[in-house]
């Protein structure tokens, strides 16, 4: 028995919601109770709260206030990753995006934008302290893109983990942050403020080392349940041909138009989305979410947004299409989403 009284699956169609009533791991009906009528007006709300959490650009505001984003990753191998969660950071309306990476990949984040906050500490043996300096400054923290596997820097991310978590604020684990925390689940267990936003590869890993079976290829939907349940609750998005989110109790399905062409840094847009997202949805409290976990509102606005990217991009240069051109439609894409 895994969870108690069935759960809700919302299908999200940006405008055509369809709600199952899904009860031990199958769809057993559509159903028209009592329970589809308030989740329609959920569903049909989803968007909305999305809108609701946006802070409103008015002119009486300082620098930082509608988010200061940390992303941990960036190393030798990988500096692309880190770049794109922090300027899709940025773009989607974070006042400041620091990166916190190794020595020899600052340089060469630095190089690509001017407008990244770079701090070359992750593979100090100070690390921990010096990024702990920085978390009182910073709403939310992005930790994995870039990572690598690297056993100090794993070490030291794990600090950095744990500090962040005394401070409180919202984590979102990507990447290598995933393998580190399929390595060591006590690491997050129990911290309601964390997403994981694991591909297909990810989660088989996590769920194998938490509920120690294999995924069930025909129960996506209770097993992401039970991977989340037995985390302790926490947010998960599970990234694939549809995304689906969790907190353990609701399952909520994007599957907003996006294209049949993935490409490399896709995940990172998402992350460093979700870093802002996560901290505009929490600051505005279940008022603005009508009750709903925050963190849910903020996970499907980051799935449909980096889905509505993908669109955008894959119509102006399909195949060719890559991360850069998708982080280039940030901007009209949040305005026809959020905006309109
Ligand atoms: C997680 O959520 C499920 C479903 O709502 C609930 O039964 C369970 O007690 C919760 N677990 C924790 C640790 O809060």
């Amino acid at each position: 028995m895994i969870w108690g009284r069935g759960a809700y699956v919302i299908v999200a169609l940006a405008s055509a919601p369809i709600i199952f009533w899904l009860q031990y791991g199958k769809v057993i009906e559509r159903s028209f109770s009592v329970h589809k009528t308030h989740s329609i007006k959920e569903m049909e709300n989803i968007f909305q709260l999305v809108r609701n959490v946006i802070p409103p650009l008015t002119a009486k505001k300082h620098k930082g206030q509608d988010g200061r984003i940390g992303i941990v990753g960036g190393c030798q191998e990988y500096t692309g990753a880190p770049y794109f969660a922090a300027i899709s950071a940025l773009k989607v309306g974070a006042d400041l995006s620091h990166v916190f990476c190794t020595k020899d990949a600052a340089t060469v984040i630095k190089s690509y934008s001017p407008e990244l906050i770079v701090h070359p500490v992750l593979d100090s043996p100070d690390a921990v302290r010096e990024v702990e300096s920085w978390l009182p400054r910073l709403h939310s923290v992005v930790i994995g893109p870039g990572l690598g596997r690297d056993d100090v820097l794993l070490e030291h991310t794990k600090g950095i983990i744990e500090k962040s978590k005394v401070k409180g604020i919202p984590i979102v684990i990507d990447a290598d942050g995933l393998w580190l925390i399929a390595q060591q689940p006590s690491l997050i267990q129990g911290y309601p403020r964390a997403i994981l936003t694991p591909n297909a590869m990810e989660f088989s890993r996590l769920y194998e080392a938490m509920l120690r079976d294999p995924v069930d290829n025909s129960d996506y939907h209770g097993c992401l349940l039970r991977l989340s349940q037995a985390l302790g609750n926490l947010t998960i998005v599970q990234k694939g041909e549809r995304d689906l989110i969790s907190d353990g109790e609701k399952v909520l399905v994007c599957s907003h138009e996006g294209s049949s062409r993935r490409c490399g840094g896709q995940g990172d847009i998402l992350s460093g989305s979700l870093g802002v997202l996560a901290h505009w949805a929490f600051l505005a409290g279940p008022e603005k979410t009508n009750g709903q976990n925050p963190f849910l509102v903020a996970a499907f606005g980051a799935c449909s947004l980096t889905r509505q990217c993908n669109n955008q991009a894959f119509q102006k240069f399909g195949r060719s299409m890559t991360a850069s051109d998708m982080v280039l439609e940030i901007g009209t894409a949040f305005n026809k989403l959020f905006e309109t």
